[in-house]
């Protein structure tokens, strides 16, 4: 999704707009632009491509000024081209802006614009705030109140930034559903989309909420209602662990946030007993408990559903979040939505979330960014603890997920899980790790293959889902994941000599009925690749993972696939790190 940044302070502002701006490349984007003020001119430089790469050859450090914007857009209205970068000029210059988000009104108010004669540049929906705010800017003569009655002609999402020509000594901006917040420096404030883009100056930061405006300058800040009414703001101090992100001598974040796992595993275990007993309380309480979630963080859900199942007898509805409006009917004060997300950014979650409250349902949030929206919206709030993760595909996020609800789970039945076993899953994964070559050697097989399939029963479902997942969006080879006892109700007719399926079969109750499935494969010519705790002359390859407590096989046995589809991506010149058309946190419906 985009990435929003601003700088206002004592320092020339686009060279440091240039470094910072280098954090927000993790969510995914594919043009860049700064645009600063000074001696009422606004100078500004954009193009598609890497910030690296646009900042050499646009010059992009010499932009004078003190005060400044800069963007990283993720296309979502208009094509990737030079044009369609932010920021964005209002007809005459006098205004930039930058925006994350999707207006969803852009067409009717731009034709409202175009026949009061504003000329469009570019083919996107952000445009038209720079065109509203000049007209607003004239009338209302101060930057709130221009920033507010732009605001009421807007519907959809938005986080946008603004700098005025006429007043260099301020930058204004307006949230509603996209992530902002400011961050307060000696002398020099900022705006973010995340704190991770400011960290390295503050970490003191103030949240700007849904439905607000906020002013910066060199000495402070000011935030008000979508009417103008000033709001009293108060500073925290936000987690500095998002600084020392490194890639150490990994050769990806995807890379080393695979190798994490040995050690955020069991960090997924530090809870404080008085917030798991809280939210077994809570979950114990309630009528109807809906597990909500969106890519990974679904399939975590859908392991979630059978934990809750076999240790805390509860039978739950689970969700895509995009899906969760066919649900909303039931909601009601006796209803509990677990809501989980590395991010806690995820719009189709905020969306689930917001309509969950509306129906007085309680909303638990797993989280991993703490200072997300979705931790500020929901009643209660478990950490997975992992750490940044930076790699778009989500890895140590996922295991510390399924950790968490695995223990959660077992915390609310009678028979407390022998912990020991739980943290005893850190030296199984070292194991795991130690398969690398093999698992290199499998990947260097689907080097020409177009189609994959990920195979599995019970637990292991979630996990053949979660396999396809990492597949499709590390290494672009198109996969599928399905219940084993499903390939004969359709799949099979697609399995012809060489197909490659990938078997999920520890040696559990599923066993033996996955290794029938993996015979009926091999008698169409299909090449298995096992992986599981015990061997079998029927796999072509075969990984082999530790045994473990049947429940917690999940856990560990993602693990291969995770590499597999680093591996894959690497041997097709794919970026682990940057996935094509995705990103980090998908801030927009
Ligand atoms: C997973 O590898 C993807 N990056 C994506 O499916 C992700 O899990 C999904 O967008 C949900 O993100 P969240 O957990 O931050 O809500």
């Amino acid at each position: 999704m985009c990435g929003i940044l601003a700088y206002i302070g004592r320092e020339p502002a686009a060279p440091l707009l240039v470094r910072l701006l280098k954090k927000l490349e993790y969510r995914g984007y594919d043009s860049a632009g700064i645009a600063t003020v000074i001696d009422s001119a606004i100078h500004m430089a954009k193009d598609v491509g890497r910030v690296d790469e646009i900042a050499s050859h646009l010059d992009l450090t010499s932009l004078r000024g003190f005060g400044g914007i800069a963007h990283t857009r993720w296309a979502t209205h208009g094509g990737v081209t030079p044009e369609n970068a932010h920021p964005h000029l209002s007809c005459d210059g006098r205004i930039a802006i930058v925006h994350n988000g999707i207006i969803d009104n852009y067409k009717k108010l731009r034709e409202e614009l175009e026949n009061r004669n504003h000329s469009f540049r570019s083919g996107t929906d952000s445009e038209i705030l720079a065109h509203l705010l000049e007209d607003n800017y004239d009338r209302a003569g101060n930057e709130i109140t221009a920033v507010s009655k732009t605001v009421q002609k807007l519907s959809g999402s938005y986080a946008f930034v603004a700098l005025f020509r006429q007043n260099p000594d301020v930058i204004a901006a307006a949230r509603k559903d996209s992530p902002l917040m400011i961050g307060l420096g000696d002398g020099e404030n900022f705006f973010a989309s995340d704190v991770g883009a400011f960290i390295d100056r503050t970490d003191r930061a103030v949240f700007v909420d849904n439905r607000e405006i906020a002013l910066i300058n060199t000495q402070g800040f000011k935030v008000t209602d979508f009417n103008g009414v000033s709001l009293r703001k108060l500073p925290t101090d936000v987690a500095r662990e998002v600084s020392d992100v490194s890639r150490e001598d990994f050769a990806h974040f995807t890379e080393k946030e695979i190798h994490e796992q040995s050690q955020t595993i069991n960090r997924a275990l530090i809870q404080t007993p008085e917030k798991i007993l809280a939210v077994s309380k809570e979950l114990a309480q309630a009528e109807r408990i809906y597990l909500i979630a969106s890519g990974t963080s679904y399939h975590a859900a859908l392991l979630g559903k059978i934990y809750l199942a076999k240790f805390a007898r509860r039978v739950v509805e689970v969700s895509l979040s995009s899906e969760f409006r066919d649900l909303e009917e039931f909601l009601d004060d006796h209803s509990v939505i677990v809501a989980i997300s590395q991010s806690g950014e995820t719009a189709d979650i905020l969306e689930a979330v917001g309509i969950a409250r509306q129906r007085g349902a309680r909303v638990v949030a797993l989280i991993n960014a703490e200072e997300s929206s979705l931790s500020r919206t929901c009643d209660l709030s478990l950490s997975i603890n992992c750490g940044p993760e930076i790699g778009v595909a989500a890895t140590k996020s996922f295991t510390s997920q399924i950790t968490l609800l695995n223990f959660l789970a077992s915390q609310m039945a009678q028979k407390r899980r022998n912990q020991v076993e739980l943290e005893a899953l850190s030296k199984k994964v070292d194991n795991i790790l130690a398969q690398d070559k093999v698992v290199r050697r499998v990947a260097h097989k689907f080097n020409a293959v177009s189609d994959l399939y990920f195979i599995g029963r019970g637990v292991h479902y979630p996990i053949a889902l979660e396999g396809a997942l990492k597949m499709k969006e590390l290494s672009y080879i198109h996969a599928e994941g399905l219940s084993a006892g499903e390939l004969k109700h359709g799949t099979l007719a697609l399995v012809t000599e060489n197909t490659p399926v990938v078997a999920l079969n520890p040696e559990d109750a599923t066993y033996e009925e996955t290794l029938n499935s993996v015979s009926e494969l091999k008698a169409r010519g299909a090449r298995v690749i096992g992986v599981s705790n015990r061997v079998s002359t029927l796999y072509d390859d075969f990984i082999q993972i530790p045994s473990v407590p049947n429940d917690l096989f999940p856990i560990i046995e993602v693990i291969p696939l995770q590499l597999l589809a680093y591996y894959a991506a690497l041997e097709r010149q794919a970026d682990p790190d940057y996935p094509r058309n995705l990103a980090k946190s998908v801030t927009v419906k």
